[in-house]
């Protein structure tokens, strides 16, 4: 399962690929004006030389014109770039022509099978549904992963499933066991991954009685 970052403050995306956790980066405009910096080509060239990976950076036209010229643009910056376009009628028409020119679009704001199944038609090369905000509206967004892994399988689809709108580590279990291919997660749920109770527990006895052995001298 690969682990991409939800994120685009660099700082963490250099902290979590030097401990090889960061397989790619998912940017989108909330993402960017959270980072604060208003120079996002420059970021998105910073971040692809970090990861070494994808990196979506997101459209912001809302026309399909203006999504394919801000994609093919994005596009040209890194051949690391992975071009993120939401999932409406305009966007799945700049979906095919970009995917048609050979550049890889993650389809997202997905929240419905039927949208998977528009946007791996049109040649994207990830989905992106997010589970967290579908939870947050009273709606199951697991449920949407098993369902979209289900149908792509059914079909051969190679559309690769990003879980996006990660909130919590349930969610990451929940995706490798639904064989999700990627979650992408933010930094601060991936810090939550490697804690335990137990395993402070047991540390902090282990260094006790290291203490006790280190002070009762022979
Ligand atoms: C990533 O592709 C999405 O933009 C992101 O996961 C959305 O997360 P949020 O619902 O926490 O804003």
């Amino acid at each position: 399962m690969k682990f991409f970052i939800d994120t685009a403050d660099l700082a963490a995306i250099r902290e979590i690929k030097a401990m090889g956790m960061c397989d790619g980066v998912t940017t989108n405009p909330s993402l960017m004006a959270k980072a604060g910096r208003k120079d996002t080509d420059a970021l998105l060239k910073e971040i692809c030389a970090v990861v070494q990976g994808p990196v979506s950076g997101e459209v912001t036209a809302l026309d399909t014109d203006g999504m394919v010229a801000e994609g093919k643009r994005l596009a040209a910056l890194d051949k690391h770039i992975v071009v993120k376009v939401p999932t409406t009628y305009e966007g799945l028409k700049a979906m095919a022509e970009l995917a048609g020119a050979g550049i890889a679009v993650n389809a997202t704001l997905v929240f419905s099978v039927n949208q998977a199944l528009l946007v791996a038609k049109a040649g994207a090369a990830y989905v992106s549904p997010f589970v967290g905000r579908l939870d947050d509206v009273g709606e199951d967004g697991m449920q949407l992963i098993a369902d979209i892994v289900e149908v792509y399988d059914n079909y051969g689809y190679e559309t690769e499933v990003i879980v996006a709108s990660v909130r919590h580590p349930m969610h990451v279990v929940d995706s490798a066991l639904l064989g999700a291919h990627i979650a992408t997660i933010p930094p601060e749920v991936i810090r939550k991954l490697v804690a335990h109770p137990l395993t402070d527990k047991g540390l902090a006895a282990f260094m006790a009685d290291w203490e006790k052995l280190q002070g009762g001298g022979k």
